[in-house]
C-alpha cells in the first residue's frame, strides 16, 4: 500500500484550537471516587488527591475538562457539593444506579483542576432544573462578592471568584434515557432563556448547546436546526457526542470510523450554517464535540446496566471499565486526526472520559495508576499539535469496508508553527496486513529534516489486541519510527500494518 500527501506552508485552516485536547470527569463509576480522588490512598495529599493520577492528567496534558456529568448533571443539584462536607446530603443518582454521597463537589473539583493545570468546563442540570439554578451557580462560581451566591461561596472557603468560562447548556437532552428529555423545541426555548440568564450575570462567559448524542439519533439534524433556530444569539458552540466501537470482529470498518466521524461533523456545519443562513446572523456558532471515544456500549446495554441495578444501591461502582487494545489507539488517533482537520470549526473537544471509566488512564482503589494505550495518541497530539492546522491533498490506496465502501488507507492530519518552523504531521496506516509507503511533498519548505518519528503499532510478540494491562504496563506505547527521512523535498516513510505515527520536521 501506498498514500501520497502534499501539504504547502500557504494553505492552512485554522489556528490549533488548544481545547481540541480536552477531557471529562463525571460523578460516574470510579473517575472521581477511587480515580482523581481517593482520601486514605498511599499517594493521596491531604486534600484526597491522588498524586500519581495527577501526574499522569498532567503527562497527558489536557487543556480543558468537562465536569460534573453526563447523564449524572441531569439530577444533580449542585449545591448538594459545596459547603461542609459532613453537611453534605447522600443522594441517589438515577443515571448510574449509585449512591452520591458528595464529598467530592465543585471545590474540590476547582482545586483540583488547579493542580491539573487544566481548564474547566462546567455543566449545569437543564434536565430537573433550569434558568435560577443555573444563574444562581453562575453568581457563585463568578462573581466577586458582595451578594447572596458568592458571599456563600466565600463563606465556603473561596475568597475569589472561579472565573469559569465555559458552561454546558445541559447534557444529552435530546435522549429519551437523560432524566428530564425534552423535545427540541421544548430545549431550544430553555437554553435560550437559561444562556440569556447566565449571562445577564457573567457577560464574558461562552455556552454550549446540547446538539445530538450520536449521529444516528432519530432527531440528528432537526434537532440542531429547531435548538439553534431559538438560541443562535444566545449561544457560542453547539454540542456533538460519538462513541464507535468494533462490531462483530469488523476491525477494516472500525479502523473507518474517523470517515463517519468527519461526515458527522460536515452535517453539523452545515445545519449550524443553514440556520445562520436562514436568520441572516453575522456570528459564527461552532462545535463543542464534548464527548468521543471508543466504548463497547453494547456490552453496557445488554450486560452491565442490569447488573449493576441488580447489585443494588452502592458507592462508585465499577462502571464501564473499557480496557483498550493497539487497534482502539490507533482509531483513537484517527479521531484526534479528524478533530484536527475540521479545526476551524470543531474549537473545543473532549475525550470521554478521564479516569477509569473508558478513560486512557486507569487506577485502583488503594493500588496503582496507569497509562491505557489510547493514552498515547492523545499525550503526543496534545504536545505536539502547535500552530496552524494544515490543509492536506491525500492520494492513498484503498481499503474495502463492509460499513464506509473504500476509504483511504492513511487518515492524516499535520500543523505547522510558524514560529518554531516546526512541522508535526499525525499519520494512521489503516491496512491490518501491509505497510505504507508514504511521501509527503513538502511545498514552500526550505531545509526541513526530520527531527523526531515515533509509532504506536503492534508490539514484537503481540496481536491486534495486546492492551496495557496492570501486570505489563508499558505493553503498548510510542517506539521509533525507524527509516523516515526527507528526500528532494519530500519526506519517505515507511508506515507499519496497523499504526498511528508522529513525524516531526524541523
Ligand atoms: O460518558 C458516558 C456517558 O455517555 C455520559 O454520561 C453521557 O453523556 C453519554 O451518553
Amino acid at each position: 500500500a501506498d498514500a501520497r500527501i502534499t501539504i504547502d506552508r500557504d494553505f492552512t485552516i485554522a489556528d490549533v484550537p488548544r481545547r481540541l485536547f480536552g477531557s471529562f470527569v463525571e460523578h460516574m463509576g470510579r473517575c472521581v471516587y477511587t480515580g482523581i480522588y481517593e482520601p486514605g490512598h498511599p499517594q493521596a495529599d491531604e486534600r484526597g488527591f491522588r498524586r500519581d493520577v495527577l501526574e499522569l492528567v498532567r503527562e497527558m496534558g489536557p487543556t480543558v475538562i468537562r465536569y460534573p456529568g453526563g447523564n449524572f448533571v441531569s439530577g444533580y443539584r449542585w449545591e448538594d457539593g459545596v459547603g461542609p462536607v459532613g453537611d453534605r446530603p447522600r443522594r441517589i443518582d438515577g443515571a448510574w444506579h449509585t449512591i452520591e454521597t458528595n464529598a467530592f463537589g465543585l471545590h474540590e473539583f476547582v482545586d483540583w483542576a488547579r493542580e491539573a493545570d487544566v481548564e474547566i468546563m462546567e455543566a449545569i442540570n437543564l434536565g430537573t432544573r433550569g434558568v435560577e439554578e443555573a444563574r444562581a451557580l453562575v453568581e457563585y462560581s463568578n462573581h466577586p462578592g458582595g451578594t447572596y451566591w458568592s458571599d456563600m461561596r466565600r463563606r465556603n472557603g473561596a475568597e475569589d471568584p472561579f472565573g469559569i468560562k465555559l458552561w454546558c447548556l445541559g447534557n444529552e437532552l435530546d435522549g429519551p434515557w437523560q432524566i428530564g428529555h425534552k423535545t427540541a423545541a421544548e430545549y431550544g426555548r430553555l437554553a435560550q432563556e437559561t444562556a440569556k440568564a447566565m449571562k445577564l450575570v457573567d457577560d464574558s462567559i461562552e455556552l454550549v448547546a446540547v446538539g445530538s448524542s450520536n449521529r444516528g439519533m432519530p432527531t440528528f439534524g432537526t434537532w440542531e436546526h429547531t435548538v439553534l433556530t431559538h438560541a443562535y444569539d444566545e449561544v457560542d458552540y453547539i454540542s456533538m457526542h460519538a462513541y464507535y466501537r468494533e462490531l462483530d470482529g469488523d476491525a477494516e470498518s472500525f479502523l473507518a470510523e474517523a470517515v463517519e466521524m468527519d461526515a458527522f461533523i460536515d452535517g453539523v456545519i452545515a445545519t449550524i450554517d443553514a440556520v445562520k443562513a436562514a436568520g441572516k446572523h453575522t456570528k459564527q456558532v461552532n462545535i463543542s464535540f464534548d464527548e468521543w471515544n471508543v466504548w463497547d456500549f453494547d456490552r453496557y446495554n445488554n450486560e452491565e446496566e442490569a447488573a449493576i441495578a441488580a447489585a443494588g444501591w452502592r458507592e462508585h461502582p465499577r462502571l464501564i471499565e473499557d480496557t483498550y487494545n493497539v487497534t482502539d489507539a490507533v482509531v483513537v488517533g484517527t479521531f484526534l486526526n479528524s478533530l484536527l482537520r475540521h479545526g476551524d470549526r470543531v474549537h473545543i473537544a473532549n475525550q470521554a472520559q478521564l479516569v477509569n471509566v473508558i478513560a486512557p488512564i486507569r487506577s485502583e482503589q488503594g493500588g496503582a495508576a496507569w497509562r491505557q494505550t489510547s493514552f498515547w495518541p492523545f499525550e503526543r497530539m496534545a504536545r505536539l499539535a502547535r500552530g496552524r492546522v494544515l490543509q492536506l491533498a491525500v492520494s492513498a490506496s484503498q481499503i474495502a469496508t463492509k460499513q464506509y465502501g473504500d476509504v483511504d488507507s492513511v487518515d492524516a492530519a499535520a500543523t505547522f508553527d510558524e514560529e518554531t518552523g516546526r512541522v508535526v504531521l499525525f499519520v494512521a496506516n489503516r491496512s491490518l496486513e501491509s505497510a505504507n509507503d508514504l511521501t509527503v511533498d513538502l511545498r514552500g519548505f526550505d531545509g526541513l529534516r526530520v527531527v523526531g518519528a515515533e509509532t504506536l503499532t503492534i508490539p514484537e510478540g503481540g496481536d491486534r489486541f495486546t492492551s496495557n494491562l496492570e501486570t505489563t504496563p508499558d505493553a503498548v506505547h510510542m517506539v521509533p519510527l525507524s527509516a523516515a527521512e526527507v528526500v528532494d523535498g519530500s519526506v519517505r516513510a515507511t508506515l507499519p500494518a496497523l499504526s498511528w505515527s508522529v513525524i516531526e520536521l524541523a
